[in-house]
C-alpha cells in the first residue's frame, strides 16, 4: 500500500523492491564479497518515503559522471539539482517535461555526499520506487562496489604506474595491538638505544624492532608531527577545538625529510607506515621522471588520483631533488610540467583528511620555492654522531665489544647509517670468504672488530677521496 495515490508505471510495493534488492545483492548481503562490503545498504520506506543509502569509500568526479551515465540508462529526464562542493544531487523531473503526471519537485533524487572524508550515497523517492528506478539504484550500488575481477585494485594501478605501496599486514597489526597493551616501547629498545636515549617516553613508538639507531630528536619530531597526528587525529583536532574554536588545521599536511644520502629518510617513511597501519604509496620522483620521460606529469597525476582511492594514504615523494632546479640553468620544460602538476596536487589533497605527503630530499636549498612552501614542517636527518654511529654500527656487528664500537664510532666520522651498514657487510662477506679459504669451519668466530676498523678505514679514506673530487 503507498501513501500516494497516484500510481506510476512500474511502481514497485516496498516489500517487492526490497526482494528484489536483496536478491540482487545477495553477494554483498552475505558478506561474500572480497571487495570489503562495509555496510549493508540500508533500504527503508518511512513517512511516505523510499530511501536507499550506503557509505563508499570515495566519490571522485569520474565516478559521478559514470553515475549519471547509468541513471540515464534507466531515467531519461535528469536534472542537475544541487551542485556543491561535496553535495552533488541529481533529480528525476519525469518521464516527460510537458506532461504534468508528477510534479517534478517529486522525483527520484539521487545525491552524492561527501562531508570531509567521509562518503555516501542516498537514494530517496516520495513514494514507491518504479522498476526503472530500482534497477538505477542497483547499477549505482554495483559502479561504487564492483565485483571481484573487476575490482580496481590501487596497489596493482599504482604498479603499472612505476609506483609501490607498503601496507601493514593484518598479522603485524595484532602484534601492534598486543604490544601496546603490554605497554608500549620494548624494554629493550632501551638497552639498544643507548645513544641519549635515558627516558622511555619520547621516542616510545620508536621500538628495537624498527632497527634504527640513535636520532632520538628526529624520532621525537617525526613521533610528535606525524605519528601520532596519523594515529589520533580526534586528539589534536579537540585540542585545536579548546584553544582556538577551529576543527581542522592541526594535522599535517605534508612534511619534508631533509639530510644528506643515507641517514634513514626512505626508511622512516616506511616505519611511518608501519606504525600508524596506513597504507605508503612509494613515488620515487627520479624513476617517474626518467621512466615516463614526456608523459611524467600525466603518470603523476594518475599516481594521485588512484593513491586518493585509499581512505587515508601516506604519499612519499622520494628524491624531490630530481625537481630542484640545476645551479646554472633552471629547470628543464619536462621537469617544470611535472613540478606544476606535483603543487596542483598536493594542494588538492590538502583539502581530503587522512592524507599526508612525505617528500624526502638531500638538497633542500635547490628546490623550486613553490614546492619548498607547501611542506608545513620539516624533519631534519643530519649524518649521525658518534654516539649515533656506535649505536648503528651495534645493530649491524652485536657481537662487538662496547670499547670496539666506540673506536669504530671514532673512526667514522662523516659516515652515514648506510655506509656503516656496507661497511658491516662488507666486512661479514671478506670474513666468510676468509672462512671458505681455510677449509670452512661453521663454528668459527665472527668478525673480529680489528677487521672492522680495518675496513672503516678504507671506507672513510673513499669518502675523502670523493670529497676531494667535488671541488
Ligand atoms: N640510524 C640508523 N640506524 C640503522 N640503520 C640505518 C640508520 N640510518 C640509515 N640506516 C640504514 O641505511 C640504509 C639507507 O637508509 P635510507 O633510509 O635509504 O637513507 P636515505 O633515504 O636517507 O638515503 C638503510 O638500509 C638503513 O637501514
Ligand atoms: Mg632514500
Amino acid at each position: 500500500m503507498t501513501e500516494i495515490d497516484q500510481t506510476r508505471k512500474g511502481e514497485l510495493e516496498f516489500p517487492r523492491a526490497r526482494a528484489q534488492i536483496e536478491a540482487e545483492l545477495e553477494s554483498f548481503m552475505s558478506g561474500g564479497q572480497a571487495g570489503g562490503m562495509a555496510e549493508v545498504p540500508a533500504l527503508s520506506f518511512e513517512k511516505g518515503e523510499t530511501r536507499f543509502a550506503f557509505p563508499v569509500n570515495t566519490i571522485s568526479k569520474e565516478q559521478t559522471f559514470d553515475a549519471l551515465n547509468l541513471i540515464k540508462d534507466n531515467i531519461e529526464n535528469i536534472r542537475v539539482h544541487t551542485f556543491e562542493p561535496g553535495y552533488l544531487v541529481f533529480q528525476d523531473l519525469g518521464p516527460s517535461l510537458y506532461s504534468n503526471r508528477q510534479n517534478p519537485m517529486e522525483g527520484i533524487k539521487f545525491k552524492f555526499v561527501s562531508i570531509s572524508s567521509s562518503h555516501r550515497i542516498e537514494i530517496v523517492r516520495k513514494g514507491n520506487l518504479t522498476q526503472d528506478e530500482l534497477q538505477a539504484c542497483i547499477n549505482i550500488f554495483r559502479l561504487f562496489h564492483p565485483r571481484e575481477g573487476e575490482a580496481v585494485d590501487p596497489a596493482r594501478q599504482l604498479a603499472e604506474l612505476g609506483v609501490s605501496v607498503y601496507q601493514r599486514a593484518q598479522d603485524d597489526q595484532d602484534h601492534d595491538q598486543d604490544a601496546a597493551g603490554s605497554g608500549a616501547d620494548d624494554g629493550q629498545s632501551g638497552s639498544q638505544e643507548q645513544a641519549g636515549d635515558s627516558g622511555a617516553a619520547p621516542t616510545a613508538g620508536f621500538t628495537r624492532k624498527h632497527g634504527f639507531a640513535g636520532y632520538k630528536k628526529t624520532k621525537q619530531e617525526v613521533l610528535e608531527s606525524v605519528i601520532l597526528p596519523l594515529k589520533h587525529p580526534e586528539v589534536f583536532t579537540n585540542v585545536a577545538r579548546m584553544t582556538r574554536g577551529v576543527e581542522t588545521g592541526v594535522l599535517p599536511r605534508a612534511v619534508l625529510f631533509e639530510g644528506p644520502p643515507g641517514v634513514g629518510k626512505t626508511s622512516m617513511a616506511r616505519i611511518i607506515a608501519v606504525e600508524t597501519g596506513i597504507p605508503m604509496v612509494y613515488v620515487p620522483v627520479e624513476n617517474i621522471l626518467s621512466k615516463f620521460y614526456g608523459e611524467s606529469a600525466q603518470n603523476l597525476g594518475r599516481i594521485f588520483d588512484v593513491a586518493a582511492a585509499y581512505e587515508k594514504v601516506i604519499l612519499f615523494l622520494d628524491e624531490i631533488d630530481s625537481l630542484a632546479g640545476s645551479r646554472e640553468g633552471g629547470l628543464f620544460e619536462a621537469t617544470r610540467r611535472v613540478l606544476s602538476v606535483l603543487l596542483r596536487k598536493i594542494d588538492g589533497f590538502d583539502t581530503r583528511d587522512g592524507i599526508l605527503t612525505i617528500g624526502a630530499t638531500n638538497r633542500t636549498q635547490d628546490l623550486d620555492g613553490a614546492l619548498l612552501s607547501r611542506f608545513d614542517t620539516i624533519i631534519r636527518f643530519p649524518l649521525p654522531n658518534a654516539s649515533e654511529r656506535a649505536g648503528i654500527f651495534r645493530r649491524y656487528a652485536r657481537h662487538l665489544e662496547t670499547g670496539d664500537l666506540e673506536q669504530l664510532a671514532r673512526g667514522s666520522e662523516g659516515l652515514s647509517g648506510r655506509a656503516i651498514q656496507d661497511v658491516c657487510e662488507y666486512a661479514e662477506r671478506r670474513w666468510a670468504r676468509t672462512i671458505i679459504a681455510g677449509g670452512g669451519d661453521l663454528n668459527a668466530s665472527p668478525p673480529p672488530a680489528e677487521h672492522y676498523l680495518e675496513i672503516t678505514g678504507e671506507k672513510s679514506k673513499k669518502l675523502e677521496n670523493l670529497e676531494n673530487d667535488d671541488f
